[in-house]
């Protein structure tokens, strides 16, 4: 029995976990993130999986990436700039750079 409701208990959720990622990269979608950025190949700029290779252990990473994402950056010496995101939520904020931190 208890095994049956494991197993219901996975197949349930699975499905879940993978709808989670997908609404997350929709959210980078959405907000035109993959015009500059790609998962694993640096574009205009960081792929998002080396920004989770600097970011991922550091126990403010998310916190940080958060603080970039909603008010950009300019780059002290590469002509291209990265937007502010004043209109996400915070909840598609903090959705978004956990996803982003995910990316290794
Ligand atoms: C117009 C191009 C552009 C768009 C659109 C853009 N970015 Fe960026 N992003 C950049 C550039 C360029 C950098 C690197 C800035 C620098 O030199 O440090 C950057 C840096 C970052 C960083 C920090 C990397 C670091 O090492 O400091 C994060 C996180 C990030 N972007 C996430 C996002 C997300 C999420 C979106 C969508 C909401 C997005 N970006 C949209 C150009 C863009």
């Amino acid at each position: 029995m208890k095994k049956i409701t494991l197993t219901l208990a996975v197949a349930l959720l699975l499905p879940q976990l993978s709808q989670m990622t997908q609404a997350n990269e929709q959210i980078a979608r959405d907000n035109q993130c993959f015009k500059c950025h790609s998962i694993d190949v640096r574009k205009k700029a960081p792929s998002f999986q080396a920004i989770a290779r600097e970011f991922g252990s550091d126990k403010n990473g998310i916190q940080e990436v958060s603080t970039v994402i909603r008010k950009g950056v300019r780059s002290l010496f590469g002509a291209e700039k990265m937007p502010a995101n004043t209109r996400m939520s915070d909840a598609e904020l903090q959705a978004l750079a956990t996803w982003i931190l995910q990316q290794k």
